[in-house]
């Protein structure tokens, strides 16, 4: 059976990651989680002091760094971890001053260039599943089955704080519920590719689903792609 691409393009925290993972577990599929990759970009430039005291990026520095930004993602004990120059990063791109600062470092042309000709690349064999902001408008325009996912702001910001408390980091959920409300608007007024849902893309609104129930709906739609 040819294998196909798979966009899962939508808001923070609307539990993309978890519905593209296990599609990907189920049917054998590479999963890439391209968040991960703007949220590496975003680490190095908090590390090498590559913002100024008011959040701004230095982007002359940036784009003179950005060879210098080696990402990989592999499968550890069965979960996709990310790699920064060979560091492991999974805990720490996760925390909310990297989340605090991602959405201005994915605003950038450069950066955005760099890192969805790696996405291509990845993806050029299709067995994939990408999640992402740009999946199935700019990454994989003509991918064979694009899904759009949203979920109310609280919902979403609740289920972040929900899973930052269960690994043990700080959390606080009014903190969350405006990084969620600031991503989404950073996300859909930038200029180079917007966060919006292709035209060909199917709408899963999952405030209201369980885990169980999405994965289900995506393996149909999966099955009626294949
Ligand atoms: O998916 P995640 O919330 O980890 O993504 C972090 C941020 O990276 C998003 O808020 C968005 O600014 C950016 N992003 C993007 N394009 C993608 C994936 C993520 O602009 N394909």
């Amino acid at each position: 059976m040819k294998k196909i691409t798979i966009a899962i393009d939508g808001h923070s925290s609307c539990g993309k990651s978890t519905m593209a993972k296990e599609l990907a577990r189920k049917v054998g599929y590479v999963y890439v989680d391209t968040g991960a990759m703007y949220r590496c970009v975003t680490l190095y430039a908090l590390r090498h002091q590559l913002f100024t005291a008011d959040g701004a990026v230095l982007e002359e520095q940036l784009r003179e760094a950005m060879p210098q930004i080696d990402i990989d993602q592999r499968l550890i004990d069965g979960k996709t971890t990310t790699f920064l120059n060979g560091e492991n990063v999974e805990r720490e791109i996760r925390n909310l001053e990297v989340s605090n600062h991602v959405s201005p470092i994915a605003a950038i042309p450069f950066v955005r260039t760099a890192l969805v000709a790696q996405q291509q690349k990845m993806g050029r064999e299709g067995g994939i599943v990408m999640d992402g902001r740009d999946i199935g408008t700019t990454v994989f325009p003509n991918a064979e089955l694009k899904i759009f996912v949203t979920a109310s702001a609280e919902v979403r910001a609740q289920r972040r704080y929900d899973e930052l408390q269960q690994k043990g980091m700080p959390a606080d959920y009014a903190d969350i519920l405006k990084n969620v409300q600031e991503r989404d608007y950073i996300d859909s007024h930038r200029e180079v590719s917007p966060l919006r849902q292709a035209d060909d893309a199917l709408l899963l609104d999952n405030s209201h689903m369980t885990i169980d129930e999405q994965n289900k709906w995506l393996m149909e739609q999966f099955e009626k792609a294949t």
